[in-house]
């Protein structure tokens, strides 16, 4: 008789993780391309006692309770703002997230798109394709001076803190930050980052950039009131998460130069996009690629298979979120 346990994996994964996977459970995959609606999700949960899934599957209360033999929910990325954590934990479901393997490649992003932004590198890009590039001239594309300016971070963890190293040590940039809690010491002159309350970061910013977690407390955390207070010539830079960027208020700002550019890497219902921010010109776009190196998207998923084998074959997962689940 089999008793290993079912899992399912919610978004299709590397093969070799699915090898891995299939040492230890019996494994229902899901076809490349394929999102399962809520519903759909529910009905391939049904005698699972785990599931890798991404940021993009909702755990709720009622999933939870359709679902009555699932024990853990793996989930491929450092956030974790599609659980509903007290509800897994009322539930006794553990959740466990991937956090850590992409700090570093998450900040190069982050700095990609920050100089993408400021340098005007896809709009002019775009200007070129159009064979719209007629002569050399001195303003062409001018944009706004990345080394020596000021950059301005919100939320201040992991990957803030790699983003303020890049900035101060290999940009001279002095870095202002804004966050729950101050650095210590030791953590802000790493990073030789200076704590400042949110209207002066806000105000003195020439690049904003967001890498804190979505709650209920950050939704719009960016909005017309925020923008406002921001350098007409500043760029606004969301490597987080959508929703804490009022993205309407933001493309009304971009169309009235009210900022200078913005930097999406993250959107308010993504994958669709608001359509005001496909028709301005002076926005980089990009589809939640923050993450996105072959090495680090492997190092994830590896991290959310080692959850799922730690907890429901050895009982100590690796990241644990709610860990008070294990004492029960
Ligand atoms: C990606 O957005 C992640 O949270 O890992």
């Amino acid at each position: 008789m089999n008793q290993r346990p079912s899992i399912l994996i919610a978004r299709a994964v590397f093969p070799d993780v699915v090898d891995k996977l299939q040492q230890h459970f019996e494994v229902e995959t899901t076809p490349a391309g394929v999102v399962w609606s809520p519903a759909e999700l529910v009905q391939r949960l049904q005698g699972k006692a785990g599931v890798l899934t991404t940021g993009g599957e909702r755990i709720d209360a009622a999933l939870l309770a359709a679902c009555p033999q699932l024990k853990i929910v793996a989930n491929l990325a450092v956030g974790y703002n599609n659980f509903d954590l007290p509800a897994m934990t009322a539930a006794g479901v553990l959740g466990t997230n991937a956090p850590d393997v992409l700090t570093e490649t998450t900040a190069d992003f982050g700095f990609a798109l920050l100089m993408a932004t400021a340098r005007r590198v896809t709009e002019s890009e775009r200007f070129l394709r159009a064979g719209q590039w007629k002569e050399w001239s001195l303003d062409l594309f001018a944009g706004a001076e990345v080394h020596g300016s000021t950059l301005g971070i919100l939320g201040m963890g992991r990957i803030g803190q790699a983003i303020a190293r890049r900035a101060a040590h290999g940009f001279g940039m002095p870095v202002i930050y804004h966050n729950r809690s101050k650095l210590s010491p030791e953590r802000e002159a790493a990073c030789k980052a200076t704590y400042v309350d949110k209207a002066e970061l806000l105000q003195r910013a020439d690049h904003l950039l967001l890498v804190l977690p979505y709650s209920a407390a950050s939704h719009h955390a960016i909005g017309a009131a925020e923008l406002a207070q921001m350098k007409p010539t500043a760029t606004l830079i969301n490597i987080a998460r959508g929703g804490i960027v009022d993205d309407a208020a933001l493309a009304a700002a971009l169309r009235e130069r009210r900022i200078a550019a913005a930097g999406l890497d993250v959107f308010e219902g993504e994958p669709s996009v608001h359509p005001d921010l496909l028709t301005v010109p002076n926005v980089v776009l990009t589809p939640h690629i923050a993450s996105a190196t072959l090495a680090t998207r492997s190092a994830m998923a590896h991290l959310a298979a080692d959850n799922l084998i730690g907890f429901l074959v050895e009982g100590r997962p690796v990241t644990p979120l709610n860990p008070v689940v294990l004492a029960g």
